[in-house]
């Protein structure tokens, strides 16, 4: 029998002897840890010390179970999507975390974080967004507790997600512009760090992806967690078995693939397959493909893959896509890549774009345009007839639809 950590089912419960899991320092391999100032020590010592604790208490995930299915609306359904299958001579299914409250995955964290932020005493919330969906899933959970919110969003993402902007106003968060660097998801980041700093009592950080310092990376990855679970319990109505052939996710930061992935990472008859943003193309200077360009470094926190220049400085990202424009991925990933785990794509703009529209038209499923990306593999990887391919569908499209309009000319 397994030796297993002792966490709830749909809080991670996984095998302590596993390649692929954050070890208890954090660490993925060599991806991970706690690269952090002094002055951020107690409020991550605080968390990293009581978390897994925390989500061991029966009333903890009672509490996240019921929001997640009386709020969110889980369990999110797994979607045969015929045409797209027949288009593609394999068999697609679609994980619609589309259909969560507020239209993506992100929100089957800031559950699990808000209740964890409440567990700890703490009556101020701050966060990062890219693409405006974690700060308006976390604006959401602080609405829903009656506790106050703050959200740094890049001045570029502002300007591209507007309806995300408005979303997060009208639930009552303040969203303070982030005017440094690139303007995007990486200055957010530093910005709610700084914010932190200067709170380190009553504030939470709820951070969105799988990123920063340990515990967040294996704290986010339990909470999305879920997304497997329920995949391997509907795969095995579907077709008889819980494993799919194939796993494929879009990765940002990472914590929509991380949680697709976990309850898989073991079983390594399940392929993994992470698509990337290569924007405007790989070699244009123009890109988030963190896996074909990134060298090992340190980013918020956490040692991972990293874009940089020859002196270490981190190299402004870009994609269309505002989720998926940072430099780096979690440390999970930096290891999957590493030890040849996970299979890497890494896809443009256009590709990103055309696969939308098809999806569009060929489900009547608008995606987001992070996950448009991972709906564009099929031009690189060939599947058999009989495989079972998951796609993880992170997000609904109706925050991009001004991106679409304006590229299609709609
Ligand atoms: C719909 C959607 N998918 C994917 C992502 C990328 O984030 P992650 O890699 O953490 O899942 C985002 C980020 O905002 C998003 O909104």
């Amino acid at each position: 029998m397994k030796d297993e950590i002792n966490a709830p089912s749909s809080l991670g419960k996984r095998s302590v002897n596993s390649a692929y899991h954050a070890n208890e320092k954090g660490y993925y391999g060599e991806f991970g840890g706690a690269f952090i100032p002094e002055m951020l020590y107690p409020n991550t010592e605080e968390l990293r010390l009581n978390y897994i604790r925390i989500m061991e208490e029966p009333s903890f995930k009672q509490e996240f179970d019921q929001l997640l299915k009386d709020y969110v609306g889980r369990p999110t359904p797994l979607y045969f999507a015929d045409r797209l299958s027949k288009k593609y001579g394999t068999k697609i299914y679609l994980k619609r975390e589309d259909l969560c409250h507020t239209g993506a995955h992100k929100v089957n964290n800031t559950i699990g974080q808000i209740l964890m932020a409440k567990k700890l005493g703490k009556n101020r919330i701050i966060a990062e967004t890219g693409a405006g969906q974690h700060g308006v899933a976390t604006a959401t959970v602080c609405a829903l507790m009656g506790i106050e919110c703050v959200v740094y969003m890049g001045e570029i993402d502002i300007a591209r997600q507007a309806p995300n902007v408005a979303r997060m106003k009208m639930l009552g968060a303040e969203v303070r512009p982030a005017l440094s660097g690139s303007r995007t998801l990486k200055d957010a980041t530093n910005e709610a760090i700084r914010d932190w700093i200067n709170n380190p009592v009553d504030t939470h950080y709820i951070i969105g992806s799988v990123v920063g310092p340990h515990p967040y990376p294996d704290m986010v990855a339990r909470f999305q967690s879920v997304i497997s679970e329920e995949i391997k319990w509907q795969l095995k109505e579907k077709e008889g078995h819980e494993n799919p052939d194939y796993v494929v996710a879009c990765v940002g930061g990472g914590s929509n693939a991380a949680g697709a992935y976990y309850h898989y990472l073991d079983d390594t008859n399940v392929g993994i397959i992470a698509v990337e943003a290569a924007g405007k193309g790989i070699d244009s200077g123009e890109s988030a493909a963190t896996s074909a360009l990134g060298k090992v470094g340190i980013i918020h926190g956490s040692k991972t893959l990293l874009m940089q220049t020859q002196d270490g400085q981190i190299t402004e990202p870009y994609s269309i896509s505002a989720g998926l424009d940072y430099p780096g991925v979690g440390p999970m990933h930096a290891h999957l890549f590493r030890s040849g785990r996970g299979e890497f794509i890494s896809i443009t703009d256009d590709e990103a774009m055309t696969a939308g529209l098809e999806v569009s038209q060929l489900e009547g499923i608008i995606p987001a345009i992070e996950t448009s990306h991972a709906f564009a593999i099929f031009d690189y990887k060939k599947f058999k007839k009989d495989d079972v391919v998951v796609i993880n569908l992170s997000g609904r499209g109706d925050k991009d639809l001004q991106t679409y309009i304006d590229y299609f000319r709609l």
